[in-house]
């Protein structure tokens, strides 16, 4: 169904960190390519000007990109403007309501901590500037099931479902659009996409960096809510969701749904916890923090297609590289009727979903020379674009077209606390690992795919 335009951008938090780093540069992005000519209104606490806001914004577009293109800039500057008021104060969203002048259908994008959520939900509410707008909310959705249900309670209460944005930057990334779109677009894989052929899923999130700054955001929450509960088990939906009967945006929903709700709650013991060595010394983490910077999960989706196969996670920082990739692996051949190697790592699938954007098929054949001896291949498709939509980018057009396949529904939002809620706040100390290395080693022994972790490259 075509949707409307939104006329109007409301960015809640716009000299936040967030907007710095990633909004505008996205919105940036968004004028060169001539996909943004609606106002932008900056709303935040601080008592600056539009001016000031400008300032700020091309200093992020410059981290982001190296340059500035004046032009470029000159017009995104033009579609500024800026409210500074407390959220608490209603004179705050008068100004906004002044601010949007003829705009009637406005996206409001709430980067802002969600404790606020209610506070501007309800001014929006009463200024009168609500009923025919967009909502976009970022992560965290929630610290668990409760949580996150009362979060939805908040935001239903004034926006229908259609309405809300719930983002997950991830699923805006082009490499993870390309996982759903691999699997559906070609008939060669549906045959051997399933427990008969699949003899495990594996998902890596490693991070070369520790937590640079945030630690007293990262102590509250930790790897399990950081990356895992949503980033990655995003990406595990789009592994082993069922053909949806259209593109449309609940039909693919319907279908991670399901998932999620055949995916049985974590346990202890399919769960290990890692913590890297010097991460108590950081500025914000609270002394003897039980908090992990590194976590191994082993999910089961009970379905006809998946009963048994093993889908493993495992995410990071101060790993020994940057790189987000799956593997999938497929059993070994009955019979070996060649050499005598073992074929383990020979027949996969692989998914580099980043920095680079790769699609590997791995396969045996046999190595010149006069032996019947083979040797390990991988077919690559390498995606060499320079000029990729930044997922925010991509996710904030979208949400002013109104198209809502990229956002998580309130179901969906909610399940997904489900799997985790049984081990999230465990207070045992996590094993350590040295900075650089795959995480703690010895408490991973045994914890392992079967044929083993395969380590993302550089
Ligand atoms: C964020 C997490 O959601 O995702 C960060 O809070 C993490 O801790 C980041 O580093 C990773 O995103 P990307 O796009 O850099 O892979």
């Amino acid at each position: 169904m075509a949707q409307k335009r939104s006329d109007a951008l409301v960015v809640f938090g716009a000299t936040g960190d967030l907007a710095h780093k990633m909004i505008f540069p996205s919105l940036y992005q968004m004028v060169r390519r001539g996909h943004l000519d609606e106002p932008i209104i900056g709303v935040a606490l601080g008592d600056w000007n539009v001016e000031q806001l400008a300032e700020r914004a091309r200093d992020g577009i410059a981290n982001q990109f190296g340059t500035v293109d004046e032009a470029v800039f000159a017009k995104l500057k033009g579609l500024l403007r800026y409210v500074s008021g407390d959220y608490k104060d209603a004179a705050t969203f008068v100004k906004l309501r002044d601010t949007l002048g003829k705009a009637r259908r406005p996206l409001y994008y709430l980067a802002i901590p969600p404790s606020l959520f209610g506070t501007v939900i309800d001014a929006l509410k009463a200024a009168g500037i609500a009923e025919t707008a967009r909502l976009m909310v970022e992560k965290p959705f929630g610290h668990d099931l409760a949580s996150a249900k009362e979060l939805n309670g908040v935001l239903r209460a004034v926006f229908d479902e259609e309405a809300v944005f719930r983002i997950d930057h991830f699923l805006g990334k082009e490499a993870v659009q390309n996982l759903i779109y691999f699997r559906f677009a070609n008939a060669f894989l549906e045959p051997v996409w399933n427990r008969t052929h699949v003899e495990s899923v594996q998902i890596t999130m490693a991070e070369d960096f520790g937590i640079t700054g945030r630690g007293k955001f990262y102590d509250e929450v930790g790897c399990i809510r950081d990356v895992i509960q949503n980033h990655l088990v995003q990406v595990l939906l789009l592994l082993a969701m069922e053909p949806p009967v259209s593109s449309e945006s609940d039909d693919l929903s319907d279908e991670k749904v399901q998932i999620l709700k055949a995916i049985r709650p974590l346990t202890r013991k399919n769960l290990i916890r890692g913590q890297f060595e010097g991460y108590l010394d950081e500025p914000g983490v609270a002394a003897g923090s039980t908090v992990e910077t590194f976590a191994a999960v082993r999910l089961f989706v009970d379905t006809w297609r998946w009963k048994e196969v093993p889908f493993y996670i495992r995410a990071g920082k101060s790993l020994p590289v940057r790189a987000t990739e799956v593997v999938v692996r497929f059993r070994r051949p009955p019979v070996a009727l060649f050499d005598t190697v073992p074929t383990t790592d020979a027949n996969y699938v692989r998914f580099r979903v980043g920095p680079q954007v790769t699609i590997g098929i791995g396969a045996r054949r046999k190595a010149p020379g006069g032996d019947m001896m083979g040797e390990n291949v991988e077919l690559d498709a390498v995606d060499d674009t320079t000029d990729d939509m930044m997922p925010y980018e991509r996710l904030i057009g979208d949400a002013m077209n109104g198209r809502r396949q990229l956002f998580t529904r309130q179901d969906a939002a909610e399940l997904a606390w489900r799997v985790f809620d049984p081990i999230l706040d465990l207070t045992d100390k996590p094993a350590p690992y040295a900075p650089g290395t795959w995480g703690p080693l010895d408490a991973m022994k045994g914890f392992a795919p079967p044929g083993g972790w395969v380590d993302p490259q550089p």
